[in-house]
């Protein structure tokens, strides 16, 4: 175990900590189920979501982490993450909608991603090195060491991507690139995108895609 090995498991442990400190609103599945009514046009009524290939994917928010969702909620309608589409509908819903909804998609069964299959070998073997060991060469941190064993996930802070449809983590990695997401603590994911190359961002999206979401669904597969 090296001091860069530490220094950065360290930074994680942190940042956890620091979410963890802020009081979750609690959240109503049923009300939350009412109020996602306006939502399923794109994130559908199982909350899987679609892939959309060349054009503004909709993720999937089945499985998620109820206070994960409920972040990106308040950071859309406060303009801290800027999407147009997701402005419109976050600005339609108040705090206690907001954990209502969240709680509600939180405990939707996750479904598989989509938009991985086209992919070939060479490019989702360098998915998996990203996910699972990075590439120091490029000083890319693997994405399992915050985003936890297979992609699953790490409590609040950390969002599962595995199982994501690939368009999404696409075109959010890109953001992140171009600057036009920075919603994160400390901008961690800022500046990894920025070390990834277009290829990168897609090998490693199109992997993912390709990962069950959670263990239920890996004994199903
Ligand atoms: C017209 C389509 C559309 C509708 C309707 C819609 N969304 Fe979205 N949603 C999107 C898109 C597109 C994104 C990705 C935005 C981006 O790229 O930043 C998104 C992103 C999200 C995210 C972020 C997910 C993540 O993993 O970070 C959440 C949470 C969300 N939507 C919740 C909702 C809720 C709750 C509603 C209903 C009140 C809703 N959306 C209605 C299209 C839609
Ligand atoms: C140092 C920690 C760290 C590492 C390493 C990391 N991430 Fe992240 N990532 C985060 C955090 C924190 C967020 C949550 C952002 C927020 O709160 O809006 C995030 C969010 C994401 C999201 C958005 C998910 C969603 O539902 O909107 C994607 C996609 C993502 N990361 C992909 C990756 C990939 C791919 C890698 C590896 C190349 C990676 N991350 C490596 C910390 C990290």
């Amino acid at each position: 175990m090296n001091n860069t090995y530490v220094s950065r498991v360290g930074l994680c442990v942190g940042i956890t900590l620091i979410a963890a400190g802020a009081v979750a609103q609690e959240g109503n599945m049923e009300r939350g189920q009412a109020a996602a009514a306006s939502c399923s046009a794109c994130h559908q009524a199982d909350g899987s979501g679609m892939n959309v290939p060349d054009g503004e994917s909709w993720p999937r928010l089945a499985g998620l982490d109820a206070d994960y969702i409920a972040k990106q909620l308040h950071d859309f309608k406060a303009g801290r993450r800027d999407n147009a589409t997701m402005a419109t509908f976050a600005n339609m819903l108040n705090d206690q909608q907001i954990a209502d909804v969240a709680a509600y998609y939180s405990q939707l069964p996750a479904t598989q991603g989509q938009g991985g299959d086209e992919a070939n070998e060479t490019l989702l073997a360098r998915g998996q090195q990203l996910a699972e060991r990075g590439d120091w060469n490029a000083y890319i941190v693997s994405c399992q060491s915050c985003h936890g064993p297979g992609g699953k996930g790490v409590g609040d802070t950390f969002p599962g991507i595995a199982g994501q449809h690939a368009g999404y983590i696409h075109t959010q990695l890109t953001a992140w690139k171009n600057e036009t997401r920075s919603n994160d603590p400390q901008n961690l994911m800022g500046a990894i995108a920025k070390r990834m190359s277009d290829d990168d961002i897609q090998a490693v999206s199109a992997w993912y895609a390709k990962q069950p979401a959670s263990a239920d669904q890996e004994s199903t597969q």
